[in-house]
């Protein structure tokens, strides 16, 4: 709060608290001024009273005339008036006050803040190994790609697979029955129809497509938030989307055809520093099957 004198000098709420306390200093001095002269004027009338006109000359207390001892009891206090006034206030004053209370306050503030920032921290760790247990407790998802490639890699031609090997598609079906698969755009168009008891999540840049029986997905991650509750997703292909979830996948369920085809889509390159091969089934070539072929499956190193 700032003060506006007319003589324009200002007065802050620190001045008017060393202004107070200057008054209240007088105050007290006067009032041992007054204290003082009382006792003079006091003790003149009690010394002739008592040893003047002898007023209780008989009460002698310690062997002395009461007077005596009753100006040195009032000495007494006056002392401690004085001392209080002199030393005591002069010493223990707003001042000082304020600086204990900084100091304290202080203290307090730096006690309460080390206490928060403990709790902060527990917090911090009980909410980390709550997350922790969460994740441990949580099925592992496997993101898993199932394709059928050619030795050279072939996957389809012209949005056509290029061999029909009835126990690929079984082997196929078994697997991804009950799961999601997410497939490109032009996969999906490949199909009669969306495919039985899957999830069928096709992505697509056209925010307008639509099919039967599907999910459209804008991207390969939203594909695997809407297969979020799926403990193992499918990745069906074709090339393009094969080529994009390499990075992601956990598992590969490759059939490898033994022959080479002419083809415009291929399967990536198998990293074996990435991948390592866990099981295989090997299929030779017979009446229902033009080629020989082998079941393989890679999990992410
Ligand atoms: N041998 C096998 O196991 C196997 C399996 C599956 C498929 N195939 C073959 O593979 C061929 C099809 O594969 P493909 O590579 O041509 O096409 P695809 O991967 O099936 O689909 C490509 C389409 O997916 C969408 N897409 C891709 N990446 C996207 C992204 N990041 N964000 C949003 N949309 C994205 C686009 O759709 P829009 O153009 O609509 O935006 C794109 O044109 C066919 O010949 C099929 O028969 C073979």
């Amino acid at each position: 709060m700032i003060f506006q004198r007319k003589n324009k000098t200002t007065i802050d709420d620190r001045q008017i608290d060393l202004v107070d306390y200057a008054r209240a200093r007088i105050r007290q001095k006067k009032r041992l001024y007054f204290h003082f002269v009382a006792f003079l004027f006091a003790s003149l009338v009690m010394v002739i009273l008592n040893i003047g006109l002898g007023y209780g000359a008989q009460i002698q207390p310690f062997g002395f005339p009461w007077v005596l001892s009753a100006a040195l009891l009032w000495v007494v206090f006056l002392l401690l008036h004085f001392f209080q006034i002199y030393v005591t206030k002069r010493f223990m004053n707003p001042a000082w006050e304020k600086e204990q209370i900084k100091t304290l306050v202080g203290l307090q503030e730096t006690r309460i803040e080390k206490i928060k920032r403990k709790l902060d921290k527990e917090a911090s760790l009980q909410a980390d190994a709550e997350w922790h247990k969460e994740e441990s407790e949580k099925p592992k998802q496997r993101i898993t790609i199932i394709a059928a490639a050619a030795s050279n890699h072939a996957l389809g031609k012209d949005n056509k697979l290029i061999w029909h090997l009835s126990k690929d598609l079984q082997h196929f079906k078994t697997l991804t029955n009950g799961h999601a698969v997410i497939m490109g755009r032009k996969t999906f168009e490949s199909m009669p129809r969306a495919l039985p008891n899957r999830t069928n999540i096709v992505i697509t840049r056209q925010s307008e497509y639509q099919a039967e029986n599907i999910t459209i997905a804008s991207s390969l991650s939203e594909a695997l938030t809407i297969a979020k509750d799926d403990p193992r997703p499918f990745i069906i292909g074709g090339g393009e989307i094969y080529k994009e979830s390499m990075g992601i996948a956990d598992e590969i369920e490759l059939t490898r055809v033994h022959a080479d085809f002419d083809a415009d889509t291929f399967f990536p390159e198998i990293n074996s520093h990435q991948w390592k091969e866990v099981w295989r089934e090997e299929h030779a070539a017979d009446e229902k099957h033009a080629h020989a072929f082998t079941f393989l499956r890679y999990q992410k190193i």
